[in-house]
């Protein structure tokens, strides 16, 4: 029988965390900074990125080793760093984050700073620690850095900042969605895959997989923007209004960005049933099946 989402991440979202937490213990000099990035990591994240990327391995039939979730650990430290400079008052101001005070209301800006540079420069620390054989390891780094960089969520970044304000077509909030959260979402699934399989087609099929559910994963956050539940989000609700942000609900209205979810959530389901189809998987339900299901209802 297929596991739940909620099977899935109870059995392992204890390890990210441990595994996130020895790390940064181990390579720590300061009790404060320690403090500040375990507040964050610590608040309650869904941890969908590293799940995602388990996921992945789980498709390959692979079970999960220490390397495996080191990956995993680092995706979330990137993650994780980048809400806290994306709440910092120069970006989006935010004072609610995962249902607690973000890291700056809480530790200072100084601090939410460098909380956020540590958590990032950890994180390809930790992934050069891994037991991964090193040309492979190289590949991972160099996929991760390019995911999180200046070509990918740093781009998006800069892109939804430089966008307040102004009008832009549904083109480049799709390109801007793709970078800013896509990137990382795509990492996920490549870095499963690369550590599991050899079989370029499939792998192919899986990115594609990624990068729509990368997009649809941004369009809901837009929409719990408006309609969602502060209390269940941990994020105070109207904040893009307030930054006069471009969103899909702002583009294309509520219903249009249901519709537009919908219909990056079946392309995903479409990507991912060709990658099944190669493995002759055809009838099988997966871990990544059951993530894109549990998307439609988070
Ligand atoms: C929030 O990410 C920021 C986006 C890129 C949309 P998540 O919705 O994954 O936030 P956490 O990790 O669960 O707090
Ligand atoms: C998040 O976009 C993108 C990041 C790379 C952090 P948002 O600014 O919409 O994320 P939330 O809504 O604050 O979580
Ligand atoms: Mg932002
Ligand atoms: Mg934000
Ligand atoms: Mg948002």
């Amino acid at each position: 029988m297929m596991l739940t989402y909620k099977e899935f991440s109870a059995n392992n979202i204890p390890f990210i965390n441990q595994t996130m937490v020895t790390f940064l213990k181990k390579s720590n000099q300061s009790e404060l900074l320690l403090e500040s990035m375990a507040y964050s990591l610590m608040a309650g994240g869904k941890r969908f990125r590293p799940l995602l990327l388990l996921a992945t391995v789980d498709f390959f039939e692979v079970s999960f080793e220490s390397q495996h979730y080191d990956v995993a650990a680092a995706l979330e430290m990137v993650h994780t760093y980048s809400l806290i400079h994306d709440d910092l008052p120069a970006m989006d101001d935010d004072d609610l984050r995962r249902g607690k005070p973000t890291n700056h209301k809480i530790y200072g800006e100084a601090v939410a700073i460098l909380s956020g540079d540590a958590l990032l420069t950890e994180a390809f620390h930790l992934v050069s620690t891994a037991e991964i054989e090193s040309a492979l390891k190289v590949e991972l780094i160099r996929l991760f850095a390019n995911a999180s960089g200046s070509s990918g969520m740093i781009a998006g970044q800069m892109e939804d900042m430089l966008g307040e304000n102004k009008k832009i077509t549904l083109k480049e909030l799709q390109d801007m969605h793709s970078k800013k959260t896509g990137e990382l979402i795509k990492y996920a699934v490549e870095a499963g895959a690369s550590l599991s399989t050899d079989n370029l087609e499939v792998k192919k099929y899986l990115i594609e997989y990624a990068e729509y559910l990368g997009i649809a994963f941004q369009v809901r956050d837009d929409l719990l923007d408006v309609i969602g539940d502060e209390t269940i989000i941990g994020k105070k609700i109207g904040a893009d209004a307030a930054h006069d942000k471009n969103t899909y609900v702002s583009l294309l209205g509520i219903k249009g960005a249901q519709t537009a979810f919908e219909s990056y959530c079946d392309n995903a389901q479409e990507a991912l049933n060709q990658a099944k189809e190669i493995l002759n998987y055809d009838k099988k339900e997966t871990l990544l099946d059951v993530i894109l299901e549990e998307l439609k209802v988070m």
